[in-house]
């Protein structure tokens, strides 16, 4: 692809051209020429499957892409680095996330949840519009504190590092689009990101240094990163630092960008509103939600699969080339740098029908199986799978159980379904108007 095609289109709406130059060579890789970087776009799930379990051969590199920029907010952690520090957080974190303990969880999440959302219930009687964000924030802040971090970061503490993560988030988009500019050259976003990440560390590094002088055996994720490793090696505190923020970061962003879509799609789709209301009311009716409820929520799930389907909030998962490899026919050079996307795969015309509609039948669980297995991987796949998948996958239908059952909701505006760039994937900034169910007027 020609640097007079590709740079222009990426520039004005690098979403969309990614999609295009993906569906206009139907899966093939495709090398991008922008100047001084020839990324190699692959959308092909016969192509992603080899790159993503061939963690030897195709790595994550700190100094390229996305992870430079997501390196230089929390170091060497989790979500960034390969080989002997990635398995010794990854090993440390993996206990905490199996289906098995998630699945303890579910009262306490569904516990959390219904106290962050019976704030709303003001706004909802006033008629006061609340802003999307500082709503999903609120409640996803509260569940994972209480659930992943034992309450041993506030939620007034989760909300000041949100804060700074939103920030974060942002101000990195400028060396997202020019990732070769080092560092000591400034640039627009520079301080503001580091004033972001000043302000995390002045809540974050006293809870770790007062983990480690009283360590405790509790099973949350401060207390598991706080121990000495398996091999019994301190992983220091710039490491915990690291590692906490990152699992702090990676378990409200995600929620949080994922559940936003929900409100301009249910303003978009009336029939699709209509069925998940009509669920919650059969299946969860003026509450609680409960773990025997979660399986119940069929339709809500179709939902959910479909939200990721179109805004997985891990939208880019780029690697690079450890040496030279041959993919698809195509000869890679070592170094090369690779654009995975879940997003543009997920939305190729090779692969799915109407691939921009929104329509959460394709999940329906009657629908034959998907002809590939990496036509749809909003979670990633082989060593670096999300490790939150299973944990996501409950907490979500609990929030949305949880504010449909109380409230009915309108948007301030049209929907605009159209993501805005960052990290991860979220709409433009929305109000919300809260209606009690009781008193809403919509069936
Ligand atoms: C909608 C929700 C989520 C989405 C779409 C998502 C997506 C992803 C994706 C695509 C990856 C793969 C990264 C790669 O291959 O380089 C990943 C990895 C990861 N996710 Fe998630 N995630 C979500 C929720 C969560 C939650 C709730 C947590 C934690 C509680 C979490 C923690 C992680 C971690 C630690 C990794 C790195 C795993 C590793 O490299 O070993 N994620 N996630």
């Amino acid at each position: 692809m020609p640097l007079h095609h590709a740079l222009p289109r990426l520039l004005r709406d690098p979403m969309a051209a990614l999609v295009d130059f993906g569906n206009r060579y139907s899966g093939e890789i495709v090398r991008l020429n922008l100047g001084t970087l020839r990324p190699y776009l692959v959308t092909h799930p016969d192509h992603l499957v080899q790159i993503l379990r061939d963690t030897n051969s195709y790595i994550r590199d700190g100094e390229s892409l996305l992870w430079r920029p997501i390196r230089r907010a929390v170091g060497d952690a989790i979500l960034v680095t390969e080989g002997a520090l990635w398995e010794s957080s990854r090993e440390t974190l993996q206990p905490l996330f199996t289906a098995k303990r998630v699945e303890t969880l579910v009262d306490r999440m569904a516990g959390a949840i219904g106290e962050a959302v019976d704030a709303f219930d003001e706004p909802a009687r006033t008629g006061e519009p609340v802003d999307v964000a500082a709503l999903m924030s609120q409640i996803v802040c509260r569940a994972t504190t209480r659930v992943l971090f034992g309450r041993k970061i506030s939620v007034e503490d989760a909300l000041q590092i949100n804060v700074g993560l939103e920030t974060i988030t942002t101000t990195m988009i400028p060396r997202l689009l020019a990732p070769r500019v080092p560092y000591n050259i400034r640039m627009p976003g520079d301080r503001a990101f580091h004033d972001a990440v000043r302000r995390i560390d002045e809540v974050i590094l006293p809870i770790i240094r007062k983990a480690r002088r009283e360590p405790d055996d509790g099973d949350d994720i401060i207390a598991a990163l706080c121990r000495p490793r398996q091999d019994g090696t301190d992983p220091g505190e710039a490491q915990i630092r690291g590692d906490v923020v990152a699992m702090f970061s990676t378990a409200t962003e995600t929620t949080i960008a994922v559940l936003s879509w929900l409100w301009p799609v249910l303003e978009a789709h009336p029939e699709v509103a209509a069925r998940l209301y009509a669920e919650v009311d059969r299946v969860v009716g003026s509450g609680p939600v409960d773990r025997a409820s979660l399986a119940e929520l069929r339709y809500s799930r179709m939902v959910l699969d479909e939200l990721l389907r179109l805004w997985p909030a891990g939208w880019m998962i780029p690697r690079t080339a450890v040496r030279e490899q041959v993919l698809g026919g195509v000869r890679l050079e070592a170094g090369a740098t690779i654009l995975v996307s879940p997003y543009v795969t997920q939305r190729m015309e090779a692969f799915w029908e109407r691939p921009e509609a929104f329509d959460p039948e394709r999940f329906s669980p009657d629908r034959p199986k998907r002809q590939y297995r990496y036509s749809y991987f909003p979670f990633g796949g082989g060593p670096h799978q999300c490790i939150g998948q299973y944990l996501f996958l409950l907490e979500a239908p609990i929030i949305m159980a949880t504010l449909l059952s109380r409230f009915r909701f309108r948007l301030g505006k049209a929907a605009d379904l159209r993501p805005r760039l960052g990290a991860s994937l979220k709409p433009r900034a929305n109000q919300l108007t809260l209606v009690p169910r009781d008193r809403s007027p919509i069936p």
